[in-house]
């Protein structure tokens, strides 16, 4: 099964840049070679669908359902699979097993499966813990420590974790989906695989929002105490990166909602300083990372002068998202370069505006990562092409360039991490004022009726 290179492969493209971002900080170049390598046929990755291995059972004499295992292996990023009856987890050994007698006699259903929806890159999922659920006379035979009375879901809070790009598209937001899309309103207890130190205190109010129940970290509880559930789904659904398909969920929910779930969980105690200006979340990106406003200052007092009360956001791994949320939830718009801080437009109000700014050779992943998202959360999306002239790559390379001239047909077909990196990691940009001051009074009358309306 090949395919021509269509609009498809080019957004799976445009997420591969995505992840690059984030990979840099993570892991060596040469890992990022085999990323790329991976991702040109990731596209091609054979569908398969696989039926859960049952052994035929005799005719049951009375007709009550009786639970079983089934895992949906169709999709290219994420397997799903599910105990729909009661079960018991042992935390030594990642295991799920169905406790129904029906099994006592036949021989056990096993099935094994990494939670992580990118299951198509190699690279990234044997560092991804593989869970076992299975039926059969050790369920009966364990007994219940703790007992919950509600189902679990189970996802793995490692991979690429560690960006809060990453954090929401392979986390939060599938969790979002999945949880709509299995549990409706009924509640569950999260379980998670692969949990780092940081990411319970960070992330603890998000959780809070999903779910009333403590949630579970696998590589942390005590590990010779059970848990018992009266089902479990394993795995989290995908719509792809930043995306929220309200068709594909049975409750039609949306971006919108995804932000109405945040703003549960941090605005428990906010309260809206009173502004009369418009107030403009200038996200700050700094140091040696590539894509730094370096007329940052001068800018900001443009924005200043339009009208815009400016207030600049430089997140770090450490940044509370509490004091995010109430920074940017009080806020009228947000501006800055394409980069995944740009992930916290989802703590924005709908209505409210978003200007990314784009360096060259980089619309096709600011389109896919920022753009899309943003109109789905129905912000009003403005966007500011940066020109050669503006780009620091004028200092290294020649007008003529092709990596200036065209940077799609720079790319090519043998694009690579070398050739990214020009774009993400090579370039600065240098505003020129009197342009971007054109782009920036639509902003201000955006942001400025969005405020009127809504204080
Ligand atoms: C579990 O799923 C199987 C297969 O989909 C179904 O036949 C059975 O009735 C279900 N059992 C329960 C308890 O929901
Ligand atoms: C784990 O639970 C067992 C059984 O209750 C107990 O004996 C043991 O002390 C616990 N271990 C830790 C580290 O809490
Ligand atoms: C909520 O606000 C009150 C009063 O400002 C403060 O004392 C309390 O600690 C806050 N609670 C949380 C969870 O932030
Ligand atoms: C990427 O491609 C360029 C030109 O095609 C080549 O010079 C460079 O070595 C390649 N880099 C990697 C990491 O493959």
């Amino acid at each position: 099964m090949v395919r021509k290179t269509t609009s498809k492969s080019y957004s799976a493209a445009a997420v591969a840049v995505a992840i690059v971002m984030v990979t840099y900080v993570a892991f060596s170049s040469v890992f990022d070679r085999r990323l790329f390598r991976s991702l040109s046929f990731s596209q091609g990755t054979l569908q398969q669908t696989w039926e859960s291995r049952r052994i035929k059972q005799p005719p049951q004499p009375q007709e009550t359902a009786s639970a079983t295992i089934t895992c949906d292996r169709s999709h290219s990023s994420y397997d799903l699979c599910s105990i729909n009856g009661s079960c018991i987890l042992d935390p030594k050994t990642g295991t799920f097993i169905l406790m129904d007698p029906i099994f006592a006699t036949s021989a056990p259903l096993v099935e094994k499966i990494r939670p992580y929806p990118r299951k198509a890159e190699n690279w990234i999922m044997p560092r991804i813990k593989e869970l076992t659920l299975t039926s059969g006379p050790l369920g009966l035979s364990r007994s219940c420590d703790v007992t919950h009375d509600s189902p679990a879901i189970v996802f793995s809070a490692g991979g690429y974790t560690g960006s809060i790009y990453h954090d929401f598209i392979d986390g939060f937001i599938p969790l979002f989906i999945t949880a709509n899309s299995v549990y409706l309103d009924s509640d569950f207890v999260l379980v998670v695989a692969n949990h780092k130190e940081w990411w319970m205190p960070k992330y603890i109010d998000i959780l809070g929002a999903f779910s009333k129940h403590k949630t579970i970290l696998l590589d942390k509880e005590n590990a010779s105490i059970t848990h018992c559930f009266t089902s479990a789904t394993v795995g989290l659904i995908s719509h792809g990166a930043m995306t929220i398909d309200p068709t594909q969920i049975a409750n039609s929910k949306s971006f919108v909602d995804f932000h109405n779930l945040l703003d549960k969980a941090f605005t428990k105690n906010i309260s809206t300083p009173k502004t009369h200006k418009p107030r403009l979340i200038l996200v700050s990106r700094y140091g040696r990372i590539g894509r730094v406003i370096l007329n940052e200052k001068e800018i900001k007092e443009m924005l200043e002068g339009i009208g815009f009360e400016v207030k600049i956001f430089r997140p770090s791994k450490t940044t509370s998202l509490r004091e995010a949320y109430k920074l940017i939830k009080s806020s009228h718009g947000m501006i800055g370069v394409h980069g995944a801080a740009l992930t916290h437009l989802m703590f924005l109000r709908p209505g409210s505006v978003l200007v990314q700014i784009v360096p060259v050779g980089l619309g096709w992943v600011s389109k896919t990562c920022f753009e899309s998202p943003a109109k789905a959360m129905k912000l009003e999306y403005i966007e500011y092409r940066v020109n050669v002239e503006e780009s620091s790559l004028i200092e290294k390379y020649n007008k003529d360039d092709l990596l200036l001239k065209d940077p799609i047909a720079f790319r090519g077909m043998d694009w690579n991490v070398t050739k990214m990196k020009v774009y993400l990691k090579e370039q600065d940009v240098r505003l020129d004022v009197n342009r971007f001051r054109k782009h920036m009074n639509e902003a201000y009358e955006k942001a400025k009726l969005f405020m009127d309306l809504n204080s």
